[in-house]
């Protein structure tokens, strides 16, 4: 079984994908985590983030088992990796090891942009989880806040319209709604609630 969720930051699709995983015993790959490690890497080094074919070097050394997800969750490298997801090249290198990922048993669930458009337009099941920007803008501002961060709800907000625009309007793969997916909206949703939510759609689709 292979379950595909797309959706802007913040719209809570990464707890969502974990939490899936957990709960059908599926393996589960963040694939934004991909695009944020190769722009890690270029930030380290001083690189440029529009070089595609060192973006491409960069992403031939990724294992995705070793990412470190709090390593890679800052404000400046999911911009830096907005940025980079635009090349092409690049992102025919990541879709390839996220396409391993997914075909290796006993199945997987995969979350980003594209993965019911391009990584896995087979999948079991394709969720598309969304919310209103300034509802995905509150919920980062008091994850932030709760960090003992500071965070500035106006700016997120815009901070977030920036990267849903850049991440929907780029040529190469841009996040849609697959013409198959079910659109999951937890702008009135708690997350246990869009979580149940989320697992009767899954159900569904497989006993269909
Ligand atoms: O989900 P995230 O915030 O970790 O993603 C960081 C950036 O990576 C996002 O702004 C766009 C890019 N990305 C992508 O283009 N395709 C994916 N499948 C996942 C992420």
């Amino acid at each position: 079984m292979i379950i595909a969720i797309d959706g802007p930051a913040a719209s809570g699709k990464g707890t969502l994908a974990r939490r899936l995983a957990e709960h059908f015993k599926l393996r589960h790959l963040d694939t934004g985590l991909t695009y944020r490690a190769v722009a890690a890497a270029l930030l380290a080094k001083g690189l440029p983030l529009g070089d595609e074919q060192i973006a491409i070097e960069m992403a031939r050394h990724l294992d995705l088992a070793k990412m470190d997800k709090s390593l890679l969750s800052s404000h400046e490298v999911g911009e830096a990796a907005s940025r980079v997801a635009v090349l092409g090249g690049l992102r025919g290198e990541l879709v390839r090891l996220q396409k391993e990922f997914a075909a290796t048993p006993p199945g997987a669930v995969l979350d980003g942009r594209d993965i019911g458009t391009v990584v896995c337009p087979d999948a079991t099941v394709k969720l598309f989880v969304t919310a209103s920007p300034e509802a995905r803008a509150k919920r980062r501002t008091d994850e932030i806040l709760s960090k003992g961060q500071e965070a500035e709800y106006a700016s997120v907000l815009s901070d977030l319209k920036r990267r849903d625009e850049r991440d929907s309007q780029r040529t190469v793969a841009p996040m849609k709604q697959a013409a198959d997916a079910h659109l999951l909206d937890t702008t009135e949703m708690d997350i246990e609630t869009a979580f149940q939510a989320a697992v009767d759609i899954v159900e569904k689709a497989r006993a269909a």
